[in-house]
């Protein structure tokens, strides 16, 4: 059901706990798919909402306001998630003039038949709602080529689009009443946050900092993205977050990922693990086998340095591997320490391609560890050895 935030702002939904995978994120704590209604002399909806939600979206829009009296509709980005239902919204809403890019436009009508006339806006389009007036913020790319973010310049409000996300089901929620009243941690929230951007966002990330730097121009006092919470208070939170994410994503933390099947490998990880964290330098350490695309690409993404470890298969690496490279190209991290290892039985060949790819990736790849069979004095000790000499090879970086 609908919000009331501010004295104008009204949360329309649509909250999706059941949600519980976006775009192959693993979100355990559902979704949301925001949509805003600015009350004005022309009452204004900022973005849509997708078919399986339509019901329960015009329930809560109904809720405040006759859908006939809607005289705008902006679409900020055209993206299912926000537009599936858009053609339906509009024969709701007959009197809507749709606000939207030329580029909007052009993928609106490519997907859907709809007769409400449509507002082109350029950079400098100001849109005065009565009280209240937009300014329209092209962000092309954040996250496809047609998006935008909308400025109330009255309310300080910007509704942002995918920019400041996290996939979260919030209730209507603020993200300080996420905090406070429902008892989510900063770190969980964060976690969300980053496996949000990573996929979203971090192939994107040069035109993610020119929105930031676009926004830090804005005075804020509230902060509304397309999905997750919204911001009323602690709004540098979300932003300087996106910051780090987009320019220093580097924790003080090595990220090391497995494939093995008769534990060889797996302990190589652990051991390496160990040798890190006797040096004083936290690990995650994860199973290709058993871990989400994602996770892996945001662990990877916040490390300061990556081991990959496989076991030779058929001549190869574990065919995973595939998967997880296009995964680490669309970080788009270059010369990023990276350090690999493996087993072998009768044929080496996973240490090696492990490096040719890490190193086509554009990784810094210069240690390699490999053993055959089982672990011996001798592989212990380098791997020993080569966790140290990783170490120096990340501090010099
Ligand atoms: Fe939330 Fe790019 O769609």
């Amino acid at each position: 059901m609908a919000q009331q935030i501010t004295d104008s702002i009204y949360w329309l939904g649509v909250d999706a706990p059941e949600s519980k995978s976006f775009h192959g994120i693993e979100s355990p704590f559902g979704g949301s798919y925001n949509s805003y209604l600015i009350l004005d002399e022309y009452p204004t909806i900022v973005d849509t909402t997708n078919v399986p939600f339509l019901e329960r979206y015009l329930e809560s829009l109904r809720s405040v306001i006759d859908p006939h009296s809607i005289k705008y509709i902006v679409i900020n980005h055209v993206e299912p998630d926000h537009t599936g239902a858009f053609d339906r919204i509009c024969t709701q809403c007959p009197q809507a003039t749709i606000v939207c890019t030329q580029k909007s436009k052009e993928f609106l009508e490519a997907m859907f038949t709809f007769e409400n006339k449509v507002l082109i806006i350029e950079t400098e389009t100001e849109l005065s709602l009565g009280k209240e007036t937009l300014r329209f913020l092209p962000d092309p790319m954040v996250h496809w080529p047609e998006t935008m973010m909308t400025y109330a310049k009255d309310a300080q409000a910007l509704f942002s689009g995918d920019l400041f996300g996290t996939e979260i089901a919030h209730g209507g929620s603020s993200y300080d009443q996420l905090r406070t009243q429902h008892g989510l941690s900063e770190e969980a929230f964060s976690a969300m946050t980053k496996d949000y951007y990573a996929l979203i966002m971090r192939p994107y990330f040069r035109a993610v900092g020119k929105a930031i730097d676009a926004v830090d121009t804005l005075t804020l006092s509230s902060l509304f993205p397309a999905h997750g919470p919204y911001y009323t208070k602690n709004i540098s939170s979300i932003i300087d977050e996106y910051r780090r994410l987009t320019h220093t994503p580097e924790e003080n933390k090595i990220c090391i990922i497995y494939a093995s099947i008769w534990h060889t490998t797996e302990q190589m990880a652990y051991k390496l693990s160990s040798e890190f964290e006797k040096q004083g330098v936290k690990t995650v350490v994860y199973d290709l086998q058993t871990t989400g695309m994602v996770r892996l690409m945001r662990e990877a993404l916040t490390s300061k340095g990556l081991a990959l470890g496989s076991l030779t298969m058929m001549g190869s690496v574990h065919p995973l591997y595939e998967t997880l490279f296009r995964f680490l190209e669309l970080n788009n991290q270059k010369k990023k320490p990276a350090l690999v290892f493996g087993s072998h039985g009768w044929v080496s060949a996973a240490v090696s391609y492990l490096k040719k790819r890490l190193e086509g990736l554009g990784y810094d790849c210069r240690i390699t560890i490999d053993t055959r069979f089982r672990l011996h004095p001798d592989s212990e000790e380098k791997i020993r050895s080569s966790a140290v000499s990783f170490l120096e090879q990340i501090n010099e970086s």
